[in-house]
Order: C-alpha cells, then sequence, then structure tokens
C-alpha cells in the first residue's frame, strides 16, 4: 500500500459545485492560502515523514497562477526526492503543460458523475466534454492521469454508477477514486440522504477487478462513515492511502464535507494511524514512489 501526502494549500474555490463545502457560494466557510514558502515546508515534512508522493491540492484557486505553481514544483523537486502529484482542479491547458514541463508527475481530475444532466445541474458553468478533453490532453503530456467519482449523489441510479464504473474502466487510468457522498449542512445538497459506504467499497473491488494495475486510494470521505471502511476499502482491493499532510494550523479548515481531516490533530499522529491500520488488515506499506505499473506493460517494455 503506498502512502501519499496531501498539502491541502488553499480552500479558496471558484466553482460552485452544489454538494462541496468549498464552493465559492458557501460565505461561512473561513478560507486560508498557505504562502509558497509553506507549501515547500510542508511537502518536505512529509517527506521527513517517509512519503514519496506530494500531492498539491486546492480549490479551483485562480489566484496561484501558472508561474507560482511551476516555482513550488520545481523548489519542492530541488529540495527532495518525490513525485509530484497535482489535484488543482480543471486549469489551462497551457497550464498543465508548463506543470508537466516543471517535473510534475501525476495529475488527478475526478469526473465526479458521467451522467451528463446530474453533472450540468451539479457543476454549474462547467462541461463533463472539456473536462474528459483535458485529461486526455494531460496523458499526451505523459502524466499519470486519475479520475473517480462520487457514489450516491442524489438522482445517481445503479445504472448510472455502473456505467460510470465501465466508463473509468475505459479511459485506462492510472489513478482510480471512488468516494461515497456526504451532505454538507452549507450546500444546496445538505439534506439529502448520504451516499451508501457499502456500495462505495463494491465500486473498489469492482474497479480493482477492472483495472488490476491502477492505483486506488481507501478514501477519507469513505473513512468519514467509520475508520473501519478506510481499513475495508483496503481489504475491496484499494492500494493507496493519501494522509493529509496540511499544517495543522488551517487543516481543518479543509472542510469539503463534514469530518474532513476531523481524526487527527497533527500529521505525525495521523501518517502513524494510519500505517497501523493498514497493517492490521495484513498489507504492506510500501517505501517506493508507487508509479503505476500500467504503462509499463502497455508499452511491453
Ligand atoms: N461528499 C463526498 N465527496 C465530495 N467531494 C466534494 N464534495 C463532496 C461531498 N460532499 C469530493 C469530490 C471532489 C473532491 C474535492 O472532493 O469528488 O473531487
Ligand atoms: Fe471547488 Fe472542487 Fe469543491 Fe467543486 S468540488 S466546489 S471545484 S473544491
Amino acid at each position: 500500500v503506498y502512502f501519499r501526502g496531501v498539502v491541502e494549500f488553499s480552500n479558496y474555490c471558484a466553482d460552485n459545485c452544489f454538494y462541496c463545502g468549498l464552493r465559492a457560494g458557501n460565505r461561512n466557510q473561513v478560507r486560508y492560502r498557505l504562502t509558497k514558502e509553506e507549501i515547500v515546508e510542508a511537502a518536505e515534512v512529509g517527506y521527513a515523514l517517509g512519503l514519496k508522493t506530494i500531492v498539491l491540492q486546492s480549490g479551483n484557486d485562480y489566484f496561484y497562477k501558472k508561474d507560482d505553481i511551476a516555482f513550488i514544483i520545481r523548489e519542492i523537486l530541488s529540495s527532495i526526492d518525490a513525485v509530484i502529484t497535482l489535484s488543482l482542479g480543471e486549469r489551462g491547458f497551457d497550464e498543465v503543460k508548463e506543470w508537466r514541463e516543471a517535473g510534475a508527475e501525476r495529475y488527478f481530475l475526478k469526473v465526479e458523475t458521467f451522467n451528463e444532466e446530474l453533472y450540468r445541474k451539479y457543476r454549474p458553468g462547467r462541461n463533463l466534454e472539456e473536462r474528459i478533453r483535458l485529461l486526455i490532453y494531460m496523458r499526451e503530456l505523459g502524466y499519470e492521469v486519475g479520475s473517480g467519482i462520487i457514489v450516491g449523489l442524489p438522482g445517481q441510479t445503479l445504472e448510472d454508477i455502473a456505467e460510470d464504473l465501465y466508463k473509468l474502466s475505459e479511459m485506462e487510468l492510472e489513478m482510480i477514486a471512488v468516494g461515497p457522498f456526504i451532505p454538507h449542512p452549507e450546500t444546496p445538497l445538505g439534506s439529502e440522504r448520504p451516499g451508501d459506504p457499502v456500495l462505495s467499497l463494491r465500486c473498489i473491488a469492482i474497479l480493482r477487478i477492472l483495472n488490476p494495475w491502477a492505483n486506488i486510494p481507501s478514501t477519507s470521505a469513505l473513512a468519514s462513515f467509520g475508520m473501519d471502511y478506510r481499513a475495508r476499502g483496503i481489504e475491496a482491493g484499494a492500494n493507496v492511502i493519501m494522509p493529509s499532510i496540511t499544517p495543522s494550523r488551517v487543516r481543518l479548515l479543509y472542510k469539503i464535507y463534514p469530518g474532513k481531516n476531523e481524526g487527527c490533530k497533527c500529521v505525525i499522529e495521523e501518517i502513524d494511524f494510519l500505517k497501523k491500520l493498514v497493517e492490521d488488515t495484513g498489507s504492506k506499506v510500501s517505501d517506493s514512489k508507487g508509479y503505476s505499473p500500467r504503462r509499463f506493460y502497455a508499452e511491453g517494455s
């Protein structure tokens, strides 16, 4: 099981997804942005704790320009021998190209749902086709590409989810993430029913069978239903755990959904806890960089 440290460096977001607490319309969310220096430092702390992949994640925050992110990537790579994954939302073609050239090796961008009607409804101002086009472009740039869905969005049927699993698998992704929907009170979907965590586990199991080479995380959304679910995610076929390595000062403000980052107060505590959880399932924690073997096999090398 590979560990990836996630630096949630800004909770500002220009978008207004109906399910997410970071949506621009949520005026009750206290906002923060880390400085470039703080982001680099958080990555170094993660590396010192044994994490070989650093995930830079934020809302869709255009405050950080193309050159800012490129600078951060270069700074991190000049001091530590880690892999950088970006999870910055939908950005420009020129931006993702520049960041690839700066040394980022992976990009994570969930489609959330392949049902166009739900997509239009819950992701105002956004277009599914454009998102998929960006994912294809990132693949051409040589990124390891990740995507995924939310399980149990209001109005989503089992047929929708089956179709999502099929389409995700068709994309031959290096990383696939699924997590149950968790209603956030300060959003338009705040009083809807949560997704079913057991159905999410089944989705992980099916995705593992369809995508033997993909890296699949046991997500923190799953853990919100009880820590046991994170272990069951590993047992169902997930092979990645992504502890938050966001500084303690701000980590509770990254409130995509209720419960997020509430498990542990500090980074060291969280990593130790999760390592033990993985070992208790009978799995081993890997200290390698954890590339997906997909390309290795696809190239027949
Ligand atoms: N429940 C579960 N997952 C959510 N996300 C956003 N809001 C929710 C929610 N209420 C996930 C989305 C998105 C990431 C930021 O978090 O999949 O990609
Ligand atoms: Fe912003 Fe992502 Fe949340 Fe949508 S899901 S509001 S893009 S942080």
